[in-house]
């Protein structure tokens, strides 16, 4: 199998069906390896955080938050609606579950920034993360709205208020919030420009109006990553030392988890005239670039045994879920075996080579691409 281009049977037994509300509710909730996640951290350490030495740089960015340029863009114009009518009727069953699928995923992942930042609010008293934290959950909560609008036009919204208390969180400690949170924000802005910019030069192929969003969209999303970079830079014993092993299973982790899931929904990327791998490593690519404002280190992304890792992990991940739709003792025995076998893959990665950077005098970076 080449497993870069999953056929339809493998898709279905990765991701699942909706059918109603109740299959997209229940999607939403569910945490594995490869579903967005909810997090919880350790507030009084946050507490203690001093944006001192980066108090320009900050105070210009919180002017920028506070200028809400994008307060009245999360809204839908007349022809939303039809558009979408007329749209979603010339839609494979195959490919409304991948976009189904894309719209669950993107909303549980808005949503969890939104609930994280709230959270971090209401629990410190420092005025600076405060202010900043009310302006991200403020962003996130436009944008999981505007998400969960979309999956009403199909009868499938999630109520986010029982997704808040039936979801489970996760604790981590607030260095490993920053480099998750600060690289899922960058990408989040990597993945919604690449796809805004293919589809502004091919009109023909949006399939969808929400895309017509993406770009001011990703304008806040890179926003909230330059929060992290100045957070970060503001402390710098983050970025050094053993951190650096930190910061470095972070980028592949998510990087890994990315390149999984995007293969889970080939027809989605076809149909907008990309082709997952080419649109993943086009993703890494600017992420890598704008993540030398604050790490010290970058993984090599064109190593081949980096993309080899890849489409590794990838068959783990369609033999495991076959294996689990086979079940017993066999199917266990080789879940076992690919799950150990994806284990190893990754450690092989995290070993290898890579590459230095000499961090920049002013962190902040204007977006480019
Ligand atoms: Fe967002
Ligand atoms: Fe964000």
């Amino acid at each position: 199998m080449n497993a870069s281009t999953l056929d339809f049977d493998h898709v279905e037994l990765l991701i699942g069906t909706v059918e109603n509300a109740s299959d997209a509710n229940a999607k939403a909730v569910r945490s594995t390896v490869l579903t967005p996640r909810f997090y919880t951290t350790d507030f009084k350490a946050m507490d203690r955080l001093d944006v001192s030495p980066v108090r320009a740089e900050w105070d210009a960015m919180m002017q920028e938050y506070e200028g809400d340029n994008n307060h009245d863009h999360f809204q839908r114009d007349a022809g939303f609606a039809d558009e979408v009518h007329a749209q979603m009727a010339k839609l494979s069953p195959e490919m409304r579950q991948e976009f189904l699928d894309f719209l669950i995923s993107s909303l549980t992942s808005e949503f969890s920034g939104c609930i994280l930042y709230n959270e971090i609010r209401k629990n410190i008293d420092n005025p600076d993360i405060k202010q900043l934290m009310t302006f991200m959950a403020r962003d996130e909560s436009r944008h999981a709205g505007f998400i969960n609008q979309s999956l009403k036009d199909f009868n499938l919204g999630i109520d986010l208020g029982a997704l808040k208390r039936a979801k489970s969180y996760t604790f981590f400690k607030p260095k490993y919030i920053y480099y998750a949170t600060y690289l899922s924000e960058k990408i989040g802005y990597a993945r919604y420009i690449t796809i805004f910019r293919q589809l502004e030069r091919n009109p023909d192929k949006r399939f969808h109006p929400i895309f017509k969003w993406f770009e001011r969209w990703c304008n806040d999303e890179y926003r909230h990553g330059e929060s992290f970079a100045l957070l970060m830079r503001a402390h710098p014993h983050l970025l050094q030392g053993g951190n650096k092993l930190w910061i470095r299973f972070f980028i592949l982790a998510v990087y890994a988890t990315m390149y999984v899931r995007d293969h889970m929904r080939p027809l989605l990327h076809e149909s907008m005239g990309l082709e997952s791998t080419t649109y993943d490593y086009e993703v890494f690519r600017i992420t890598s670039e704008i993540a030398r404002q604050v790490f010290p280190i970058e993984i090599d992304i064109d190593h081949p045994t980096f993309r080899a890792g890849l489409e590794t992990l990838l068959n783990c991940a369609v033999q495991d879920a076959k294996a689990r739709e086979q079940g017993g003792l066999i199917g266990n025995l080789k879940r076992g075996y690919w799950v150990t076998r994806a284990f190893l893959t990754f450690a092989r990665l995290y070993l290898l080579p890579v590459k230095h950077n000499e961090l920049p005098r002013q962190v902040r970076l204007q977006p480019s691409w």
